[in-house]
Parts: structure tokens; sequence; C-alpha cells
């Protein structure tokens, strides 16, 4: 095979398809007065089958489009990387050679299915982060409020944030950061003697503390008196007892935390410290009974930061300036990421602001990823939503479905399980993938226009509306399809060229390799956007060119054994990619549906 050229920021030895972008690029250089760079700047993968396209007007050379595209195909003999060439007004399209494509491809993630030793599939998976550490703040939920849908989709994001970094090579140290402490502590303290419920709290601690807040916010508005040992002992066993209680939720969403952190646990010391620098800096100024930072000349207005209310409890800002310095304190990151909703775009912005005032080179290493609200998931009219409810509806709403289908229910081995299971991915799914891929769904269960409307979804940023009836659609369809459809395993092919051989012969099982083999850009771009809806995108049309290929491209019914594992071993491939792609996503694959 002939020598490839070796570009910085490609990776053949974990996206192979980079040697086929390499060997566009080179082709490119050799014909027109472009370096090898330049023209491998150029290489996009095709919107509309095609696997790669280049735009030509963008090298703006001189001289018409339609005689550099002539240029480029003079002489055009087809060798191990390209098989043909298309001119397309002024697009030119580059198919890769069919067998060595899926030869390249499916060697490649047959040699990459072991996992890292941070527990993430290798395929896929890169060491740009390697030697470097970030911490990921996510979910943090008020402990005797609601958890809103905003922690929701913080919970969700912020996992696969996780997951990511991991693939990328980061160390990560995921956190959650409760918000623990405030005037409402001391509003439920007082108020619990009066309509506190000792067989209620068993029941349910997390909704009957917010019910006790409800009410006494309601009637008074006493602010706790600090230090008041009694206070202070049943806060303890509350915040204790409700985080057992959101542990067990986060366990049943696949989702893990390094460190239980929180507002309460940020030292007065820090706090005081970072007053103290920003008073020696002539940063603060008095207003009323405030002391402000003087945020006015960024944009960001004034604050009023760093006061305290009469008791001592200090604000929310405070709190997460003395916490971001203990932090560094403590891991020393090369990143923070804050998962929080875009409403409060400005509270983050202004704790980045102070921090970046105060001096701290690392507070150029703060990001806030945001994300738009979600509406219309309320699981009982009128009262707050809890995560554990949001959880046991998903499972019911996916029960009742399977329960339509007498036949397959009667097969599913434990029905309580897999409806919860399905359920909390049809969250999930359609949290990260936003509206527009579930409309789809609905509107063509065949997923055709799915895959036609392109790789990558809506962004985090847009607001949606969650429906409990869209996740109904995952019931059919998707994910755990693949496991319910696997046939006994076959011996393994005498060699892969000849396996490949026999795929080659099947524009099926080309999409198939010809997809495995863009999932480590999937995983790129992911990390380049913070987005989970490409990962998603990827998922679902692997999924789809799956089913498409199984009734085509068979396994049961093929009588030449050679060709059968052959064709066996495409699925095997396939099914470590999507696996791979949905512990991104943290979603469990289940064994059998
Ligand atoms: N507990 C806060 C809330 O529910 C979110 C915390 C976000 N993180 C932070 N470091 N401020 O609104």
């Amino acid at each position: 095979m002939s020598q490839l050229p070796i570009l910085p920021d490609t990776n053949p030895s974990r996206a192979v398809l980079d040697s086929f972008r390499i060997s566009i690029a080179k082709r490119l250089s050799e014909t027109l007065p472009l370096t090898l760079e330049q023209a491998f700047a150029g290489v996009d993968y095709g919107k509309k089958g095609e696997d790669f396209t280049v735009a030509l007007p963008r090298f703006r050379l001189p001289g018409k489009v339609a005689e550099i595209a002539a240029t480029v195909l003079e002489g055009f003999q087809p060798d191990e990387w390209i098989e043909s060439i298309v001119i397309d007004r002024s697009f030119l399209h580059f198919r890769v050679n069919t067998t060595n494509m899926i030869f390249q491809v499916l060697n490649q993630v047959d040699a990459l299915t072991h996992l890292t030793p941070s527990g993430q599939p290798e395929y896929g998976s890169n060491d740009s982060g390697k030697g470097k550490r970030v911490v990921i703040e996510y979910s943090s939920p008020n402990i005797v409020k609601e958890f809103h849908l905003g922690h929701l989709r913080s919970t969700i994001i912020g996992a696969f944030l996780a997951n990511l970094y991991k693939a990328c090579g980061w160390e990560v140290i995921s956190m959650n950061y409760l918000g623990d402490w405030g005037t409402q502590f001391g509003m439920v303290a007082t108020g619990y003697e009066k309509y506190g419920s000792q067989a209620e709290f068993d029941q349910d601690p997390i909704m009957h503390l917010y019910n006790v807040y409800v009410k006494v916010t309601k009637d008074l508005e006493t602010d706790p008196k600090d230090g008041d040992e009694d206070v202070l002992k049943k806060w303890r066993s509350w915040r204790e007892t409700s985080l057992e209680k959101y542990q067990e939720a986060y366990d049943q969403l696949n989702i893990k935390f390094d460190v239980y952190t929180g507002e309460s646990n940020v030292s007065k010391e820090s706090m005081d410290k970072a007053f103290a620098q920003l008073e020696d800096m002539g940063l603060i100024s008095d207003r009323d009974f405030a002391k402000e930072v003087d945020l006015n000349k960024w944009n960001l207005k004034a604050p009023i930061i760093l006061t305290t209310y009469p008791d001592g409890t200090s604000m929310y800002l405070t709190h997460d300036i003395g916490g971001a310095m203990e932090r560094y304190e403590q891991y020393k990151f090369d990143k923070m990421i804050y998962v929080v909703g875009a409403a409060q775009d400005f509270h983050l912005a202004q704790v980045f602001k102070v921090l970046e005032l105060m001096g701290f080179p690392w507070a150029k290493n703060l990001l806030h990823i945001n994300y738009g609200m979600v509406q219309g998931m309320s699981t009982q009219k009128g009262t707050a939503v809890f995560l554990d409810q949001i959880i046991k509806k998903a499972g019911n709403v996916m029960h009742e479905q399977m329960k339509k289908n007498d036949e397959k229910y009667a097969v599913i081995q434990d029905p309580q399980v897999t409806s919860l299971e399905i359920g909390i991915m049809g969250i999930k799914i359609q949290d990260m993938a936003a509206k527009w891929f579930v409309s789809i769904l609905l509107s063509s269960p065949s997923l055709s226009d799915f895959v036609v409307n392109g790789l990558y979804g809506s962004s985090r940023i847009n607001d949606y509306t969650f429906n409990w009836d869209r996740m109904l659609s995952f019931e059919g369809d998707t994910g755990p399809y693949l496991q319910h459809k696997n046939p006994q395993l076959l011996p393994l092919p005498p060699t892969l060229q000849i396996a490949t051989h026999t795929l080659a012969q099947y524009p099926n099982a080309r999409e198939i390799a010809f997809l495995l083999g863009t999932y480590p850009d999937v995983v790129n771009i992911a990390l380049k956007t913070h987005e989970p809806s490409g990962v998603v995108t990827f998922a679902f049309k692997l999924v789809h060119a799956i089913l498409t290929a199984w009734d085509r491209v068979i396994v049961k019914g093929e009588e030449d054994v050679e060709k059968a594992s052959a064709k066996m071993f495409l699925y095997e491939c396939a099914k470590e990619v999507l696996a791979a792609a949905m512990h991104l996503l943290s979603i469990r694959p289940l064994e059998r549906m």
C-alpha cells in the first residue's frame, strides 16, 4: 500500500478515515497549487450520502471552477484509497475505495474493542486530554426545594460531558454542588414544629421537607438563628437523608459523582479571604447595607456581592467565589465546567469576572455550559416535580405501552426493569436530542427523514417541551432492538480480507462500515461543541443503518458459513460502536428486550 504523508491533527491509528482524507488532500495538493494542509482543511464529509466532498471555491484559486475541477480529474486512476471522483457544480465528491475502507474500519474497530483504564470503550476515544484534569459540576439541586427540570437537564448533559472528557483522555472529577444552605433551612427548621411529621418524612423525605418549606414560607418570614445547635442538628440529618434519596435516583439514572459537596461546604475563611482580597484591590464599595463589586465597566452591572444576612448567612455569589478558590486549591484543575441553565448566565459571568479581577490565572479556564428550559414534565398537577417521581413515571408510561403488545410482552423477562430502563433512556434522549429529533421519530417510524435531516441536531441552548407520549416511540424501533435480534455467534471468518470481500458486495454493509469510521470524529466534534445531540444522531443513524441492512445482509439463512460469519462480524463491530456511543450518553445497553 502506498505511503501516505503524516499530517498534524490527524490520527489514522485511531480514526482510520483520516487516511482516506489525507489521500484526497494529497491528490488535491498534487494537482492544484495548494499545500497539503490547505487541501486537507477543505475535505469534508459529504452531505447527501457521498463519502467526502470538497467545495472548490473555498480555496480561492485563480481560474474557473469547472477548469479547476477538470484538473483534479485529469488522469485520475482509482487506487486503494479513492474509487471515483464526481464533479457536481462547484463540488467534488470523492468515493473511497470500498474494500479497503471496510477492511481498515473493521480492523480498527476490532482492534480497539477493549476498555481504556478509565472504563471507556477504546474505539472513538483519544488522548487529546492526556495529563489534564477537569472538574465538571452538574445536577446541583437545592435540598429542600424542588428538583426542577433544569436540574434534570444539568444532570443529563453533565453526565454526558463527564463521559466525553474521559473518552478524550482527561482526568474527570464530577461534582454535585448541592444548594444546601441559606434561609430555606432556617425556615424549614422553624416550620417543622408545626408542619413536620416523622411518618411523612420517612415515606418521602425530599417531598416532605419541600412541603414544610412551602407552608412555612406562606406564614412567616423568619430567618434562622445562626448557630442554633438544634437547628443545625436537624439540618444535618435532613441533608444526609435527602442526599441518600438523591443517590438512589442517580443510581437508577446510571449517573455517578466523584464528589458531593454543597454551598454549606464552602468555608467562611475562603469567603472572608476573597472579600479581603477584593477590598485590598479597591474593588469593593458600600451600598446601603451591602457591599458590592463594581462590574459596570464590564457591562455586568453592579451586583451586590459578598454581603451577609444579619444572621451571617452569605449569599449564593459569595459561595461560588469562595467555592471556586477552594476547588482550585484542592484539584489544581486545567479546566472547570459548570453545567447550569441559561437562566444563570449572568450569575456565572459575574463569578468568572470577579475571579478574573482577583488575578487568578485559572479564572480563564472556567467554562459555563448552559442550556435552555424544559417545559411540560410535571407529574401531578400543581405540585413540584422530584427526580424519583420523574423516573417512576417514565417507567410506568413505558410499561403501559409495552403491555399493549401481548406477544412481545410475554417474552420480556423482567418487564418492570426493562420498562424503567427504556423509560429513562427516553427521557435522556429526548433531552439531549431536543425536539426536532423526537418529532421526526413520531412522524416517520422508519427514521428515514431523520437520517436525511442531517448529522447535527438542535443545540442544548434551545428550550424544549417535554412530552410523555413522545417517549413511547422508543419502545419500538430503537436501541434495544439490536440485542433483541442478535443471533448466535458464528465462528469468525478465516481472515478479515475474506470477510471484507463478502461485505463489499453489499451497499448496506458499506454504509455501516463508513458510519463506524466516522465515530471518532463524532466524539471530537462533541468535545469542541459540548453538544450531545451529534452523538445521539450518530447512534440513531447507526441503528437505522443496521435495521435497514438486516433483511438484506442476512446472517440467518445464509448457507455459506464463511459469508454468514463475515456478516456477523460486521454486526458485532456495529454493536460495539453503538455500545460506545450509548456509553457516552450514559445509557446502559439492555442485554435483552
Ligand atoms: N443549586 C443551584 C440552583 O438550583 C444551582 C447551582 C449551580 N452551580 C453553581 N456553582 N452556582 O439554582
